[in-house]
């Protein structure tokens, strides 16, 4: 099959190459030209492990092309995959321009029938819109076909994500693009969900609220943990193997963040309430993400004042195994460590520079501890999980570790001479 996929990021570029091994011929297209001239020399602008050999394989191949010439590739092919951003607005909506701006160029060549498949997150009643949009374009409705096909892979594990998908989502207004859509996808379907177009944007709304719901919940459990000085991860591994709740997803910390939970919970708590629907589970949500790194704080607080402390942070990224950092709890935390005048020194193996002024980068783990008074770990990557403590002792110069992500054995760091700091894991 021929595809466009419109927009090279976290998830065109990763859908375009697995489509692309699967037998497929894509153009991904992209308005940016420094990554499209990057991804044709075979480098891929973003950390995704496996992606860069897969994508040069598929170059040489040549199943797969890199271009910015968005109308000729809208011409040639008949699936189009819309895989642009849809970030907040400051008011907690979505803003649609890039998506509207895919639409208006899908509708100024659309020369044969298309299938348009909407990836992006959209709220809900956005596929219901560009239907209407290219229907009062005076386009035919027999010339196009509008597919609501939103995608749940996660950055780190993007590429098995794709390859074993638990399901696929097609919303579609009849039946015409279904079989077109099975064929795309080929043997890596998982189950087949056949709804309509505003039932698939739910479904993706629905299933980042209830991700990210788990997560405060289990943030807010690990409140009580501390009072009680009881280990949240018995609980969460306590609640875990129960099927109706299941073990993922339960891991505390300094919150979730990145480029979806928060702007997708805070996009459909707008979509409710735009129509008038009281929604207290997404507010309380949102509540307990916000308040999650003061809590941290105000316990490290309580054991030691901040005021010019020099301080180390590991792990900048949202998660582990990414180079993003957008909405990144660690930089939440950085802005708030700024207040108190602290000297701010970090690492993290993806992320060397960033647009916080008065911070410093290092480019070894240790070298970024050197006299520090405090380590704060703020994303689990495995290279934090097993340190060598003893240079970590000789590197600081005081011996207090604030655990963001309940990555340590808080006996074995004490027994090792460490101040050890966390919510819920005593
Ligand atoms: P991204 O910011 O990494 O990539 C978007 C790309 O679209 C950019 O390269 C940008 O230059 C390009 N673009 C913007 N306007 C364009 C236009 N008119 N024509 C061509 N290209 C254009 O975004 P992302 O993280 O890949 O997310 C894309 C969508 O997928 C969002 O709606 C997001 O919510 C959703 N999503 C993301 C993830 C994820 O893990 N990142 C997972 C599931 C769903
Ligand atoms: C998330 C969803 O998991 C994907 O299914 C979805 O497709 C994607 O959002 C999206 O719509 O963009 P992603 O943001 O890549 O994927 O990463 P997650 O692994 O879900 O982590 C999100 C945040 O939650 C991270 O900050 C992570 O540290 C935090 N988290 C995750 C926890 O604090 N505890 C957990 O137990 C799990």
């Amino acid at each position: 099959m021929n595809i466009c996929v419109i927009g090279a990021g976290y998830v065109g570029l990763t859908t375009a190459t697995i489509l692309a091994s699967r037998g497929h011929t894509v153009h991904a297209v992209d308005i940016n030209e420094t990554k499209i001239n990057l991804l044709n020399q075979g480098t891929v602008p973003i950390y995704e492990p496996g992606l860069e050999p897969l994508i040069n394989e598929n170059l040489q191949e040549k199943t797969l092309v890199f271009s910015t010439k968005i109308n000729k590739a809208i011409q040639h092919n008949e699936i189009i995959i819309i895989a642009v951003g849809t970030p907040a607005l400051p008011d907690g909506s979505t803003d649609l321009s890039f998506i509207h701006n895919v639409v208006e160029t899908i509708a100024k060549n659309l020369n044969t029938y298309k299938i348009i498949v909407t990836k992006s997150t959209v709220p809900p009643g956005t596929n219901e819109s560009i239907y209407q949009t290219l229907l009062d374009k005076g386009i035919d409705k027999d010339l196009f076909d509008v597919v609501s096909n939103p995608e749940f892979l996660k950055e780190g594990s993007a590429i098995q994500d794709l390859l074993h998908p638990d399901k696929t989502v097609i919303g579609t207004k009849h039946s015409r693009p279904v079989s077109v859509m099975k064929q795309m996808y080929g043997g890596i379907l998982g189950e087949v969900i056949l709804t309509s177009l505003t039932g698939a944007e739910l479904i993706k709304y629905a299933s980042n609220a209830f991700l990210a719901t788990k997560i405060s919940f289990i943030n807010e459990m690990a409140r009580i943990c501390d009072v009680y000085n009881v280990n949240i991860e018995d609980v969460s591994k306590g609640i875990g193997t129960d099927p109706r709740i299941g073990p993922l997803f339960l891991k505390s910390g300094l919150g979730y963040g990145g480029s979806c939970f928060p702007k997708d919970v805070s996009a459909l708590h707008h979509s409710a309430k735009s129509k008038k629907v009281n929604v207290p589970l997404l507010e309380a949500t949102m509540e307990v993400n916000h308040s999650q790194i003061d809590v941290y704080l105000n316990k490290l607080i309580s054991h030691v004042p901040l005021e010019g402390k020099k301080i180390t942070v590991w792990g900048l990224t949202f998660k582990p195994n990414t180079d993003d950092t957008r909405l990144s709890p660690a930089l939440r935390l950085i802005e708030k460590l700024k207040a108190f005048h602290c000297h701010i020194h970090c690492y993290d193996p993806q992320v060397n520079s960033l647009n916080i002024k008065d911070v410093n980068y290092h480019t070894d783990m240790y070298d970024s501890l050197k006299d520090s008074d405090i380590l704060i770990v703020a994303t689990e990557w495995d290279m934090f999980k097993f340190p060598n403590w003893d240079k970590v002792k000789k590197w600081m110069k005081n011996n207090i570790i604030l655990d963001g992500r309940n990555i340590y054995d808080p006996k074995r760091l004490e027994a090792n001479g460490f101040h050890y700091i966390a919510v819920g894991n005593s």
